[in-house]
């Protein structure tokens, strides 16, 4: 029978055996499977393990900080944190369609990661928090045709882009490629991961960058971070969120007309998505309390400047997709 701890050790084994005693470099993103990777390699070699995390600046509040901590100090595994948010912006400086921001920040992660390599290594092998369900999708295009090895074509974090350059083609480690998703979950929780990495609902690799249609301006990834908080806060606290496949908020870049006080506003909207799904392919606007919407829509408009409306988004999918970008 199949064991979190037989996992672990076999894991253990065959990374060692594999990487000798050579360099391994991880992208950390914050994830349940690049976490539990992360884990399993400092486990089986110790300093030979490079993890770099890189903040484009599109995450969720707090969570560069804290994923940093966890790491640092929990774990005391090192992490290279590269603070990358005004590269990143600029990239997609006055970007509107949803496609090239993708592209842009994707093309953008490749390059942070190219000089995060250069600087740090060299590194013979990258460390990829394959599953089986990629192993099975991408049999053909990881394996170096000549030595039949697989080789790293593209970042997993960032699939949506095209692929690596050449020399930053690294040999893969993937000690998780024979697991599903819930396997993953076992063996993060098994070796000690909190529940808020183990049971992280998705996130896009692009981040908050397409939660804010149209351009991206720091002044609107502040409002949006703030709101987002409000949401995943009042989630919790409802005890819902492991109920719901995502629950997060986008803004609008458009503004209408309110009141607060005895002044006339005149500020964007936020929309909130809760959806219930089993794999993100359909999915169902959540059902969720009018007490709950009403607790954070009051928390939005009170505590966020800039927003004086919340919307709900009643939309299944499909013909509405999860994200609105
Ligand atoms: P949609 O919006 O297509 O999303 O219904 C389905 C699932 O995919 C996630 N998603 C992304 N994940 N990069 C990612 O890594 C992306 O560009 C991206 N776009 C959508 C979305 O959050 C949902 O879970």
């Amino acid at each position: 029978t199949w064991t979190t701890e037989a996992f672990v050790d076999e894991a253990i084994r065959e990374i060692r055996a594999k990487v000798g005693d050579k360099r391994v470099l991880l992208a950390l993103s914050g994830g349940v499977d690049s976490s539990t990777l992360a884990f399993l390699l400092h486990k089986a070699i110790g300093d030979q393990l490079t993890c770099v995390f890189i903040d484009q600046g599109f995450m969720r509040k707090l969570e560069p900080e804290r994923l940093v901590k966890l790491f640092q100090e929990q774990f005391h595994i090192p992490v290279e944190y590269v603070k990358a948010r005004d590269r990143f912006l600029a990239a997609i400086a006055g970007v509107t369609d949803p496609e090239e921001k993708r592209r842009r920040i994707g093309h953008e992660f490749i390059k942070a990661f190219e000089d995060a390599s250069k600087r740090l290594g060299p590194f013979d092998y990258l460390a990829q928090g394959t599953l089986y369900p990629d192993v099975i999708e991408s049999a053909d295009t990881n394996v170096d045709p000549k030595t039949g090895e697989r080789v790293a074509v593209k970042i997993k974090s960032h699939h949506n882009v095209g692929g690596l350059p050449k020399d930053l083609r690294f040999k893969l480690v993937e000690p998780l490629r024979k697991l599903f998703k819930d396997e993953v979950r076992k063996v993060g929780r098994s070796i000690g991961l909190p529940d808020e990495i183990v049971q992280r609902q998705p996130f896009p690799g692009p981040g908050l960058a397409i939660r804010i249609l149209g351009e991206v301006t720091e002044e609107r990834l502040e409002i949006l971070r703030d709101a987002d908080l409000i949401v995943r806060q009042e989630i919790n606290r409802n005890g819902i969120y492991n109920q719901l496949w995502q629950a997060f908020a986008v803004l609008l870049p458009i503004r209408s007309v309110g009141v607060m006080g005895d002044q006339r506003t005149y500020a964007y909207p936020i929309v909130l998505r809760l959806v219930s799904s089993e794999d993100g392919m359909t999915a169902d606007w959540a059902r969720v309390p009018y007490d709950l919407l009403e607790t954070i829509s009051n928390r939005i408009v009170n505590e966020v400047r800039g927003v004086n409306r919340v919307v709900y988004d009643i939309t299944s999918k499909p013909p509405g997709t999860i994200e609105w970008e």
